[in-house]
């Protein structure tokens, strides 16, 4: 007897080329108004860290393809009552649910899941410091609906790099898609030791790393992971780090800036600048609903 062999979305580097195209394109062939692929059945939604854009948008995603949606609340499920994760999965999966999308704080956790389960797909909704799959492939397929593809392109990532699985996940999407340069940058505390892949380089202060970028990434200070005697003062991080409008038109006047959200207006950006024609951070809102409508439809074909 042969086993099916669940599809899963649990990191970039398990997506090969092929896969990775298609859900761009197809990401952007819905913005474009292409019509869903209906599918049929239930996915189930756990997050147990916060979430606002990604929980909503897998949801939507989800309802606008034809399925239904379950919402397991970390503090109204059997979990609770000494029930493993794996085991509320497999639950889940008895009950004809097709798909999970899961958010934790454990590193490797979700891949761990997805090794012992059969009859259902999972989706890295963030993990850890490690992985944002579908925030990187939605980044991109916002830039790719206005005409603009990372291949050769300077990317700055500003802001809490060293907790950020945002900044992880971009770093290998970008490189993987030829960024020219993926320049990150942040106060010493907030700055990885390493970059965490070749094309990447850190950089010191804020000035370097925009200038004539051509895409500027912000990223809010990730409070929850760290010990509160490491929280920078927001107003001297906002002094040294945030991003301006006189620096922008200074430094990358053409540069489109993006933030996967939330946003800390007043903190790592300038509280009008989010507004701004450069401004890319509600299109990356809307690309998310299109873009995790590519990804059911991959995974549940
Ligand atoms: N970008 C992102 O993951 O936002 P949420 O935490 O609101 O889902």
């Amino acid at each position: 007897m042969t086993v099916k062999q669940e599809r899963h979305l649990l990191d970039l580097s398990s997506l090969g080329e092929n896969a990775l195209e298609r859900l761009l394109d197809r990401a952007c062939a819905l913005a474009a108004g292409a019509a869903p692929k209906k599918r049929q059945g239930a996915v189930a939604n756990l997050f147990r860290e916060p979430s606002t854009r990604t929980r909503v948008s897998f949801e939507l995603a989800a309802r606008r393809l034809g399925l239904d949606v379950i919402h397991i609340e970390p503090d109204q499920s059997s979990t609770t009552k000494g029930e493993s994760l794996h085991d509320t999965l497999a639950t889940l999966a008895a009950m004809g649910v097709r798909a999970a999308v899961l958010r934790h704080r454990d590193e490797g956790l979700i891949r761990k899941l997805a090794s012992g389960l059969e009859g259902m797909a999972l989706v890295n909704a963030g993990e850890g410091q490690q992985a944002h799959p579908s925030q990187a492939l939605l980044d991109v397929a916002t830039l790719l609906a206005r005409g603009r593809r990372p291949a050769g392109l300077r990317l700055a990532i500003v802001g809490d790099i060293r907790h950020s699985r945002v900044a992880a996940s971009a770093c290998q999407l970008w490189q993987r898609l030829g960024a020219a340069e993926i320049r990150l940058a942040g106060p010493p505390g907030l700055l990885p030791d390493t970059p965490p892949v070749p094309a990447a380089r850190l950089c010191k202060d804020l000035r370097t790393a925009i200038t004539g970028a051509d895409v500027i990434m912000l990223l809010r200070i990730q409070r929850e992971r760290m010990d509160a005697t490491g929280w920078p003062d927001e107003a001297a991080y906002f002094s040294s780090w945030g991003l301006t409008r006189s620096l922008l038109d200074e430094l990358a006047p053409q540069a489109l800036l993006m933030h996967p959200g939330p946003v800390n207006r007043g903190v790592e950006i300038e509280p009008a600048l989010v507004e701004d024609p450069r401004s890319l951070i509600l299109q990356q809102v809307r690309m998310g609903v299109f873009t995790r409508m590519a990804i059911f439809e991959w995974l549940l074909n």
